[in-house]
């Protein structure tokens, strides 16, 4: 075949084009030979993954795109083994015993730029919060004065302003589904987001109260997670998209949920005689933050607010879906729950301190956590010097991206045994031939692999909070309803995203009063 068709090739207003178009080629093999070069002495070479993985970011971006994501992943270490390269410099790691060395509290396993296109601009400069700070120092700074706030008693104190919107979301489904079936899992996302609102502002957003999402910011909050899941993947993009001076090309950012938490902070500042009723609601303690350290801004609240809003309603959603969903579909675990809850005789809503000492609720909790985390994207850092050995004996140079998949790790079955897929709560109880000590033992294990919630300085800081939610939410719903699938064979949809949300939660309630 003729690719240059000599009357078109020689014709002389074409000379100057030809020049350009050789300019172009030569451009493309110079970029293409420095790829082959920098791909052909990459120290990662020795890591086995996916053909294009290697050569270029883009084959991550679009897998995200995709939705399903962690499910690949996780289908590619099954075919590759433990150590799995997702990129020209990065590798996924499914190796239990490197949880303690990346997610420890050796600070200088810092976050990857992964992280920093979660921030907002604010008064024209781009801001991190707590989450998406990489550096460890200003990270530090930034978390000393609101730690305290969501310590394990101080999250106890604040019972009382999740008690209300559990009663009201059992009086919302109750008197709206009667007799017809429910989507339960979008009513766990508004009750989700209506205790976060009381928590955060003494105010529910009122989700509940209009029976849907109202001002759009649940779906938004959706759509800014994509974007932020995907864009990581190539963090440069971030400055053509979402911050984009001139333009805005980037999907809804967290716009909605800024102004929300700007009306509110105002509000606040200007009402200087607000007493809560109940107990302090997270808006005042970062207020208060202000009395023993005057250089609080306003934006610093504002950062703060929005990190809890971005972070503390559908993650403990996701997870109270996953508990209804597996233990439905499981009848026998359903039975040995709904017994358990049933015979505690809990007031309404059940009282965190007697729900969480039900041992198989607590079971039921942990595997649901474990078969679908909250967050199912690898939790990026670098590796810093001198490098990080393996315990195979290979080595990772430092500056190389790793991380470890909460995803992934929770399906391992060298730490959970041939039925890592399986949802069976009885494997966080002691088994009936177990010895104590075994049983222990195997417990520090299973602790051990738990990156539910990651890790070290890093760790979630609103995981009291989340299972002290958790925790109340299912046992109340269990007492006050008898629950079935409307569709028992049917599965639902997950949407992978930094949040891997799930769709399709039918079901049919009943009071048993
Ligand atoms: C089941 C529920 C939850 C799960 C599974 C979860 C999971 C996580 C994970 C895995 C991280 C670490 C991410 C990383 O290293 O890349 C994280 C960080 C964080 N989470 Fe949660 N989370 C949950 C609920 C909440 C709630 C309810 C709040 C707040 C009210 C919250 C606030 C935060 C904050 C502020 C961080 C950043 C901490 C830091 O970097 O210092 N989370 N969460
Ligand atoms: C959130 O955004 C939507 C769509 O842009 C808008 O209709 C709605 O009024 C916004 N809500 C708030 C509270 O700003
Ligand atoms: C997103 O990440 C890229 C790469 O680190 C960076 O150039 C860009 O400034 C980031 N955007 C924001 C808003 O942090
Ligand atoms: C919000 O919290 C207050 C306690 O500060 C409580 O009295 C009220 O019932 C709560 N409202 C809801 C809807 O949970
Ligand atoms: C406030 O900022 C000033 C100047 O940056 C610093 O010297 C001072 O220690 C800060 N105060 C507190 C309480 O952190
Ligand atoms: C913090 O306190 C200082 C001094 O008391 C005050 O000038 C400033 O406005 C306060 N900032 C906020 C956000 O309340």
């Amino acid at each position: 075949m003729d690719l240059f068709p000599s009357s078109n090739f020689h014709r002389e207003d074409d000379v100057k084009d030809n020049y350009v178009a050789m300019a172009f080629v030569l451009g493309v093999s110079a970029v293409l030979s420095w790829l082959v070069i920098s791909e052909v002495i990459s120290p990662l070479n020795e890591y086995p993954g996916p053909f294009l993985a290697k050569w270029t970011n883009w084959w991550r971006f679009a897998l995200v795109r995709t939705g399903s994501y962690h499910i690949r992943i996780k289908e590619l270490h099954d075919q590759y083994g433990p150590v799995l390269r997702i990129g020209p410099n990065l590798l996924d790691l499914d190796i239990p015993k490197l949880v303690k060395t990346l997610y420890g509290s050796d600070a200088s396993w810092q976050k990857t730029e992964f992280y920093k296109n979660n921030s907002v601009v604010i008064n024209g400069k781009t801001t991190y919060q707590l989450f998406s700070e990489i550096d460890p120092a200003s990270h530090a700074r930034m978390k000393r004065p609101i730690a305290k706030f969501f310590g394990h008693g101080m999250v106890l104190s604040k019972e009382v302003l999740m008690d209300k919107a559990i009663i009201d979301l059992c009086s919302h489904l109750e008197y709206r589904y009667h007799e017809k079936s429910c989507d339960l899992g979008e009513w766990i996302a508004f009750c989700a987001w209506d205790i976060l609102g009381n928590m955060t502002f003494s105010q529910p957003f009122g989700y509940m109260d209009k029976g849907y999402d109202f001002d759009h910011s649940l779906s938004i909050a959706d759509k800014s997670l994509d974007y932020f899941a995907a864009v990581g993947q190539i963090p440069f993009l971030d400055n053509l998209l979402d911050k984009n001076p001139i333009i805005r090309l980037g999907p809804p950012n967290l716009g909605n949920i800024t102004l929300i938490a700007t009306k509110h902070l105002t509000e606040r500042l200007a009402a200087k005689d607000f007493k809560p009723s109940g107990a302090l609601d997270y808006l005042q303690h970062f207020i208060d933050v202000n009395n023993s350290d005057p250089n609080v801004t306003e934006t610093d609240i504002l950062m703060n607010l929005l990190t809890t809003l971005i972070a503390g309603a559908d993650t403990t959603a996701i997870t109270i879906r996953t508990i209804f969903y597996y233990s439905l579909r499981n009848p026998p675990v359903y039975r040995r729950l709904e017994e358990e809850i049933l015979a505690a005789k809990l007031a309404e809503p059940a009282p965190y301190s007697l729900a969480r000492a039900l041992p198989y609720l607590e079971a039921t909790v942990r595997e649901a956590m474990r078969i679908h985390p909250s967050v199912c994207m690898l939790l990026e850092r670098y590796v810093p010097e001198p490098g990080l050995t393996l315990p195979d004996g290979n080595y990772i140079p430092p500056g190389t991206a790793v991380g470890i998949n909460p995803y992934v790790l929770g399906r391992n079955n060298d730490i959970w045994g041939p039925d890592a897929n399986e949802f069976r709560p009885e494997r966080w109880l002691r088994g009936e031939e177990e010895s104590e000590d075994a049983y222990r033992g195997r417990m520090k294990r299973f602790n051990a692999a738990d990156l539910t919630f990651g890790g070290g300085s890093r760790m979630c800081l609103g995981r009291y909070i989340a299972q002290m939610e958790v925790y109340k939410v299912v046992a109340t719903l269990v007492s006050h309803f008898e629950i079935e699938l409307a569709d028992p064979t049917s599965e639902w949809k997950v949407v992978g995203s930094w949040f891997p949300r799930q769709k399709g939660l039918k079901c049919h309630l009943k009071s048993r009063s």
